[in-house]
């Protein structure tokens, strides 16, 4: 094992700088995994332009990223699993480095059938919408809304309910060029937002009863227009605000309806929750992302050292699926 390695931070500039620091050493409960690729989110952009000093930020240096896969280097006190060797993908804070530190119960295994590009890109996809459909209490042969469903996550979204036996999947997207999209990622009904009514056109889809759960990746009007999409006793969970975060909603769809209405940010949980959000979303889904149902869309692959290319890719909005950098 090496002394020092690379890794890139946030907070000097508008894009990551690379540095050479001490390749870390697992704590008790932690590991320390070998990066073979780490993937970008939308929270990259906006940590970095949020701490960046040349244009009014806070200038807070961070090490950058959230999610990676590899091979397991190290272990600390007290970690059974995974053992030092196996492949795992995982969600940790600094990802964007030759040598990650995770908690031990923030990665899964990688099925064979996996390549790192891939693996990288899905565990916040697989965390967070499996996740909150946990939380909405989604049970097999029930029907799902997902809106912003041509999002990374919301592609993942979509796989996900139809392999975990969804009886209809409802997704949205504002563009009627991005249909086949959502059909070959196994949506039944395609929404286009530009050109209909959501609730209209989900009543419709769905004998004017609605959604028995609504995953919304975009908030504003089309959070409110989930709940009287949404059927009596449902529940709607918002995950994203794609377009923003303020909504005015209906109280008595709401409340006519006896909707049950969560937020969800798994970045914002705590260790041994979020553990068990990831233990349970392997439980149902590795099965399925082995055997290529569930699988990231990929964008652009990039190396590890055109990491500002990622950066200009990624603020562009104009990715389709997951911005990946390998890590020779
Ligand atoms: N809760 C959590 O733990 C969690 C975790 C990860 C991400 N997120 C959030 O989930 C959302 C999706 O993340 P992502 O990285 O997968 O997104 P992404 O891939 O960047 O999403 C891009 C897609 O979003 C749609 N979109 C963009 N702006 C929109 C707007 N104003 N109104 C409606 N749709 C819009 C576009 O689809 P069309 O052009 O097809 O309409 C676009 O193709 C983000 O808000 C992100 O912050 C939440």
């Amino acid at each position: 094992m090496p002394e020092t390695m690379t890794a890139l931070f946030g907070g000097t500039g508008p894009d990551w700088t690379a540095r050479r620091v001490s390749v870390p050493e697992p704590g008790p409960g932690q590991i320390v995994v070998r990066a073979r690729a780490t993937a970008l989110n939308n929270a990259d952009a906006a940590m970095l332009a949020d701490a960046d000093p040349t244009a009014g930020g806070t200038g807070h240096e961070y090490q950058a990223g959230y999610e990676f896969a590899g091979e397991v280097t190290a272990v600390g006190e007290g970690v059974d699993t995974p053992a030092v060797g196996e492949r795992v993908m995982g969600t940790t804070p600094g990802s964007f480095a030759e040598y990650v530190l995770a908690d031990h119960r923030h990665v899964l295994p990688v099925p064979d059938e996996l390549g790192y590009e891939e693996a990288c890109a899905l565990p916040t996809g697989l965390l967070t919408e499996h996740g909150a459909l946990m939380v909405a209490g989604f049970r097999a042969g029930q029907s799902v809304l997902i809106t912003g469903a041509t999002s990374s996550i919301g592609l993942i979204g979509v796989q996900i309910a139809k392999a975990l036996g969804a009886g209809q999947v409802v997704a949205t997207t504002r563009s009627a060029a991005k249909r086949d999209l959502l059909i070959r990622a196994g949506a039944d009904t395609v929404v286009v937002t530009g050109e209909q009514d959501l609730t209209q056109a989900v009543l419709g889809a769905t004998e004017g009863e609605g959604v028995d759960v609504a995953l919304d990746h975009v908030g504003g009007p089309t959070f409110a227009a989930c709940l009287p999409a949404t059927r009596t006793d449902g529940a709607v969970v918002n995950i994203g605000r794609l377009d923003r975060a303020a909504s005015t909603v209906d109280l008595d769809a709401l409340a006519c309806r006896h909707l049950r209405v969560a937020g969800v940010s798994f970045g914002f949980t705590r260790p041994a929750e979020l553990g068990h959000v990831i233990a349970t979303a392997g439980k149902h889904l590795l099965e399925a992302v082995a055997d290529e149902r569930v699988r990231p869309l990929i964008d652009t692959t990039l190396s590890f050292d055109t990491a500002d290319k990622a950066a200009e890719r990624l603020r562009s909005h104009q990715a389709h699926g997951k911005i990946v950098l390998t890590v020779l």
